[in-house]
């Protein structure tokens, strides 16, 4: 089966030019101008932009958290993403408490394999690091998982403390493998928010004052000076604010291997949008929070000067209003105790529109940047190049035919996320895809879902990503 995309003009992170696209078994095989199309099926992008599909390295798909779930599955969250132009992500695998790594990817696998309408990798999220499952680390690469991620936050939870962290950069820095941090100084948040809730200080707009900007610069700082020594790479994940970009720029600037992401809601949304009356700012609470909105220049400027090498989502959606009408519990389990709101907000599928919108057309950084922090970035540094994040030849076909010049309004009323409220409500964007393949299979097109559950691959990632 052949398929013939012409007359596009490809984006790629390095180029943007005009030639067809040939695809055949899933791959691309040729680039060129006017390309014969012989028996293949053929797509007219004249006028539009053929950009390789978005890939979302943080997303939390049917996660058990807060007392409840993540409200989209690997179906749900999946076809989201597609309408929104992404192809690939990589999901977060909780070890279970008292588990090994192993149980933990089985779960997931469950979870996922025949829901599955994307492309996905794993990444392992560490909860309690004892002797022999540090032993287990390096068995992953078996597994196609070259990335840990290790919370500093969620005391009592999640969170590990520095003796783990560091003896996980050793290991895995060994074994050509990636440290992931949520970087926040859990023990403080912990003392602010018993302090905060003994005051009767119970509203959503308590989460963002018991988790300060500072508690996540010092964690950060923490975590990139371990790094340093360790001589292990890190990326820190959902970076929201001035204090903690300047860490990393830092370590940086020293020559330590470390990296980070925002996500694009922290561009957008602030800790104002927490007062929201009716109990609606707890639709934002997320961990680390929504800042100020001085921090959001500082976010464009270190997506465009590379001190942040990709932006993601952390898609962690919940329901508003759950417990009803079949829904299962979402932020109402917080109504009297901000420590109870289910942390997380959906985006998985505005996250290339928004990035497109007010990135590119708003000034922050060229097409060719746009792309390179949505998806090649993010193949790069999680074993995924070249056979994602670019188009080239021997590439997987995952291309997205764009509009930049589609308007298209976001609402919870049209999107795709199992979610009732989208972040960014009313907000229209300039810039829209018309067709989304996935390894060549034409999955989207325009508002028609063309995917099938169980047609999204595991990926099995390499090691010894790149540090960017
Ligand atoms: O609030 C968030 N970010 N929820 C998802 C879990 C995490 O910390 O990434
Ligand atoms: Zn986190
Ligand atoms: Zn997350």
């Amino acid at each position: 089966m052949k398929t013939l995309i012409k007359n596009g003009t490809i984006v790629t992170a390095g180029d943007t030019v005009q030639a067809d696209v040939l695809i055949e078994n899933g791959k691309i095989t040729l680039l060129g101008k006017d390309l014969p199309a012989e028996s293949a099926r053929v797509f007219d992008a004249s006028g539009k932009l053929l950009l390789p599909g978005g890939i979302d390295v943080h997303t939390h798909l049917d996660l058990p958290f807060g007392g409840t779930l993540s409200s989209d599955d690997f179906f749900t969250g999946h076809q989201a993403a597609a309408f929104g132009a992404t192809t690939t992500h990589i999901d977060f695998v909780i070890q279970p408490k008292g588990g090994s790594l192993k149980q933990g990817v089985d779960i997931w696998h469950e979870k996922s394999v025949n829901k599955a309408a994307i492309d996905y990798g794993f990444h392992l999220a560490i909860t309690d690091l004892r002797a022999e499952v540090m032993a287990e680390i390096p068995s992953l690469l078996n597994e196609g998982i070259t990335s840990l991620k290790l919370f500093m936050a969620y005391k009592n939870v999640l969170q590990i403390d520095d003796t783990t962290l560091f003896r996980a950069m050793l290991t895995a820095a060994e074994h050509g493998m990636l440290v992931m941090v949520h970087a926040e100084n859990g023990d403080v948040i912990a003392e602010l928010t018993d302090k905060l809730l003994a005051e009767g200080k119970t509203a959503p707009y308590y989460h963002a004052v018991a988790h300060p900007a500072m508690a996540e610069a010092e964690a950060t700082g923490r975590a990139v000076a371990l790094a340093g020594i360790a001589g292990a790479p890190l990326y820190v994940v959902h970076m929201t604010c001035e204090e903690a970009v300047e860490q990393l720029a830092l370590g940086r600037a020293k020559g330590f291997p470390v990296m980070g992401e925002t996500c694009t809601q922290y561009m957008f949304i602030f800790d104002e949008d927490l007062k929201r009356p009716h109990f609606e700012g707890a639709k934002f609470v997320c961990s680390p929070p929504v800042r100020k909105p001085k921090d959001a220049p500082v976010l464009w400027r270190s997506l465009a000067n590379n001190t942040l090498q990709a932006v993601s989502t952390d898609h962690c959606p919940f329901w508003f209003s759950g417990g009803i009408q079949g829904r299962i519990a979402g932020k109402e389990l917080g109504l009297d105790n901000f420590a109870k709101i289910p942390n997380g907000m959906p985006g998985i599928e505005d996250r290339m529109a928004v990035m497109w919108h007010h990135g590119v057309n708003g000034g922050h950084f060229s097409p060719n940047r746009f792309v390179e922090i949505t998806s090649a970035n993010p193949a790069k540094i999680f074993g995924l190049y070249p056979r994602k994040g670019c188009i080239a030849v021997g590439a997987d076909a995952d291309i997205v035919i764009w509009d930049p010049n589609l308007e298209h309004t976001l609402s919870a009323k049209t999107h795709h996320m199992r979610t009732d409220y989208n972040v960014y409500e009313g907000m229209t964007v300039r810039g829209w895809q018309t067709h989304v393949f996935l390894r060549g299979h034409l999955i989207v097109e325009g508002d028609s879902w063309l995917g099938h559950a169980g047609s999204g691959q595991f990926l099995r990632r390499s090691p010894n990503g790149a540090v960017l």
